[in-house]
């Protein structure tokens, strides 16, 4: 297999994700919360015919997420999970002798679809790991025809950081590339720049039920863009890449939009107050935050992680980022999770013994997303 193998892909390593069981997940930023109430039962009781492929339209679902977001539902594509749509996407525009730029620290599918599409790619680390390196990115851009695609990620996996409007404008008006804005985290920053899909043909807004409706399980996402760039990935994507069940349950969710804005409410309650306490250990390094999730640099990440695991709390290690060393980042948990989170982040601050670990997390798996 070795020699029939591309070798592009032979040096690709599969993503592993590392459960600890029985450990309480803030490894990958999902909603901690059980679905609003009424909700599981309204998708379970639907009349469904498995026996049938799945509507390869999409028809139903396009028409709630585009009323969800005020946009036409010829402007909405659906997949499985965002990650197949970043696939789908370097497959239509990426591809051989083609180019994406890409902002490090960022989320790491983006990089692991480059490879797979044979999509070369430029990167521009953010500046101090937290701000647009803007001059560099329009230089390399107009330099470099081969760039065909530009992600940004906004707010930014793993930093939390939200980049202005106008700097991701400026980009959009001055590139002919396509521009995805990956707003994964929407629903938390409470910003997008969805109205600019009207003026910027070259503008796709990317967005995910995994994160704040909480359905990271059943893999649904989806992109908005004009009519012209959803028939190009139209063009690319499985005809059946979304099941049934997962098709109603994004359906379901959007009618308990009010519900899930409580949910939202709370968990960036929680991560102002989890930012004010980690803020209070100096040696910890946090930085501010957009999302609902964390990234914090102690001195000894690794000890930090493995004493968080060994007393029940998984979290991500990152390894080393650009701009900022090795860092960790928590996802907020249940108000009663980040309690218990905090208390164990004092012992651990106050304790200067090493701890041995119990149990193993993902450590340092060069993957910045999850
Ligand atoms: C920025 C970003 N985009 C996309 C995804 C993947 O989302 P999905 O579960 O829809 O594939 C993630 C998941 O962590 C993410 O952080």
């Amino acid at each position: 297999m070795n020699t029939l193998i591309r070798q592009d892909i032979a040096s690709l390593r599969p993503y592993e994700a590392h459960i600890v069981e029985g450990n309480i997940k803030l490894d990958a930023n999902e909603n901690p919360f059980p679905w609003p109430d009424g909700m599981r039962e309204e998708l379970f009781n639907f009349q469904y015919a498995f026996n049938r492929y799945p509507d390869s339209q999409t028809r139903m679902l396009r028409e709630a997420i585009a009323a969800y977001n005020g946009v036409k539902a010829e402007e909405v594509l659906v997949g499985n999970g965002s990650d197949e749509l970043i696939q789908v996407i370097l497959h239509t525009f990426g591809g051989e002798g083609r180019a994406l730029m890409i902002h490090p620290p960022t989320f790491g599918m983006y990089a692991a679809a480059a490879s797979i599409t044979s999509t070369s790619l430029v990167e521009v680390p953010l500046l101090e790991g937290i701000s647009l390196d803007l001059e560099t990115m329009l230089k390399k851009c107009s330099e470099n025809k081969r760039v065909k695609v530009i992600i940004i990620c906004n707010p930014n996996n793993p930093t939390g950081t939200l980049f202005p409007r106008e700097e991701i404008l400026k980009i959009v008006k001055n590139t002919e590339a396509l521009v995805v804005i990956d707003e994964a985290y929407a629903e938390f920053s409470g910003e997008t720049l969805l109205d600019q899909i009207i003026d910027y043909p070259n503008i796709l807004i990317m967005r995910t039920f995994s994160k704040a409706f909480g359905m990271a399980a059943l893999r649904l996402g989806y992109v908005i863009g004009n009519k012209e760039l959803i028939t190009c990935l139209n063009k690319v994507r499985q005809p059946f890449n979304v099941n049934s069940f997962s098709q109603r349950a994004g359906i379901v969710a959007l009618k308990y939009v009010s519900a899930y804005q409580t949910q939202i409410a709370a968990i960036k309650k929680e991560i102002l107050m989890l930012y004010n306490e980690l803020h209070k250990f100096e040696e910890l390094k946090v930085l501010p935050t957009r999302a609902n999730f964390i990234l914090f640099r102690p001195q000894d990440p690794e000890y930090w992680a493995e004493g968080l695991s060994s007393r029940g709390f998984t979290i991500r290690s990152l390894g080393e980022l650009p701009g900022l060393g090795k860092s960790l980042r928590v996802s907020a948990g249940t108000p009663e999770e980040n309690r218990a989170f905090l208390k164990i982040i004092k012992d651990i601050a106050k304790s200067n013994i090493e701890t041995s670990p119990l149990k193993k997390i993902s450590r340092f798996n060069g993957m910045y997303g999850g």
